[in-house]
């Protein structure tokens, strides 16, 4: 019989790249729990919506009774958590729904998962597998000289946002150290690709760039990211997953260290040879706005682990991968269309007023 994996958050935007990536590659059937907030997108995986090897499930992982009812009925042989509020600048307006959803949700999640695990046959057991997909901001802040992030660098979140992932860190590798939950835990970098709900970075500015609106960078906008195409992020959960040893931590990231205006400026440059207007180049919409509250100065990830254990490294460069990523923008109205409601309006619109 093939194997089952469930998927949590597998309606966003890593999420359901990876499902995509996972049904291409047949490795077994995905089962995709997501609650649908305004992040979750059914249209991301609607060319599988009717494979055989995927289900959908709507609901939410803080529904302990749903979780159970799921995990006995699907029989999953590998659990692979991505559902998280995942918007910093949500998080410092409303932390509420991080700690519902990251902290008491993923402890929820690992409760159910936990008794359904210890039921298992020795065999199924020892093959069980919980996957929980984590990021670099749990590190905190680096300064312009220091190394990047290892595996064993302290914990130090800075937002409401970077808290909460840090504590279902913490819940998951308890988890393995009390009851032998074969757990992995992966770090990774900031993602870009297909699917990424704009308010984000680099979808947000596609598309204002596309429109002719404002560019609004925080500060001095010379805060650094390490971008990871998303594709290239899914390869690596595949690879931990299928050839991780149980209770580790692996950090994963692009090597791609740029500040948040040379990204910025790139953008401009492929929306203006792409889709060229009569007019200024659409650098010059570029506006400094009021910074983040306790905006990190720098992530940078080191990778090496992974690497040296498993064999990954990202496939697409920062060039190729962003190139992709305007025309997927620029090429899929519908989609845009669908995501830009009532409700991103309103976000776009308070966020952005002050
Ligand atoms: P996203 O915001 O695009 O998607 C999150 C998904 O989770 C949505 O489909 C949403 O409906 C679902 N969800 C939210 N709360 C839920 C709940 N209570 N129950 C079930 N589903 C729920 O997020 P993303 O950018 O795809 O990130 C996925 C994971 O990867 C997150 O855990 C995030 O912390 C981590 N991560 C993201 C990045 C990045 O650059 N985007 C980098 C490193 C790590
Ligand atoms: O590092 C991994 C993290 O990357 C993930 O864990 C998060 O889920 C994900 O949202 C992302 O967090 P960031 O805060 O780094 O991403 P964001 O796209 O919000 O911002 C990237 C940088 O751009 C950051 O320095 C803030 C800046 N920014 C962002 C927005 C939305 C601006 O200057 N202007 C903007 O309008």
């Amino acid at each position: 019989m093939p194997s089952t994996i469930l998927v949590t958050g597998g309606a966003g935007f890593i999420g359901s790249n990876f499902i995509l990536q996972r049904i291409e590659e047949g490795t077994g059937q995905v089962v995709n729990l997501d609650k649908l907030t305004y992040a979750g997108n059914l249209r991301n995986v609607d060319s599988i919506s009717s494979d055989r090897r995927y289900e959908f499930v709507h609901g939410d992982i803080g529904d302990r009774e749903l979780v159970r009812r799921l995990l006995e009925r699907c029989q999953p042989s590998a659990i692979v958590h991505f559902a998280a509020e995942t918007h910093v600048d949500r998080s410092i307006r409303g932390p509420d729904d991080f700690i519902r959803t990251n902290v008491d949700g993923t402890f929820a999640l690992l409760e159910e998962t936990r008794a359904y695990w210890s039921g298992l046959s020795d065999d199924a057991r020892n093959h069980f597998r919980f996957l929980h997909v984590s990021t670099d901001e749990v590190y905190g802040s680096l300064g312009p000289n220091d190394p990047p992030f290892s595996e064993t660098t302290p914990y130090a979140p800075n937002s409401p946002y970077s808290a909460s992932k840090a504590a279902s860190d913490h819940l998951v590798r308890a988890y393995h150290h009390t009851y032998g939950l074969p757990t992995f835990t992966t770090n990774c970098s900031n993602n870009y690709g297909r699917f990424q709900f704009p308010e984000k970075l680099i979808p947000l500015m596609i598309l204002n760039a596309r429109e002719g609106k404002p560019l609004p960078v925080y500060g001095d906008g010379k805060n650094v990211r390490d971008w990871l195409f998303v594709e290239d992020h899914c390869a690596a959960i595949s690879k931990v997953l299928d050839q991780g040893r149980p209770g580790e931590t692996y950090n994963i990231g692009g090597w791609n260290e740029k500040r948040n205006l040379e990204v910025i400026e790139t953008i401009c440059d492929i929306v203006d040879e792409v889709a060229p207007r009569d007019g200024a180049p659409r650098k010059e919409l570029i506006t400094f706005v009021k910074d983040r509250p306790g905006h990190d100065r720098r992530y940078a990830m080191d990778a090496r682990k992974i690497e040296r254990e498993l064999g990954w490294r990202p496939k697409e460069t920062f060039e190729s991968g962003i190139r992709k990523t305007v025309r997927w923008y620029l090429e899929n109205e519908d989609w845009i269309r669908d995501v830009t409601s009532g409700a991103y309006r309103q976000w776009i619109a308070a966020h952005y007023s002050v």
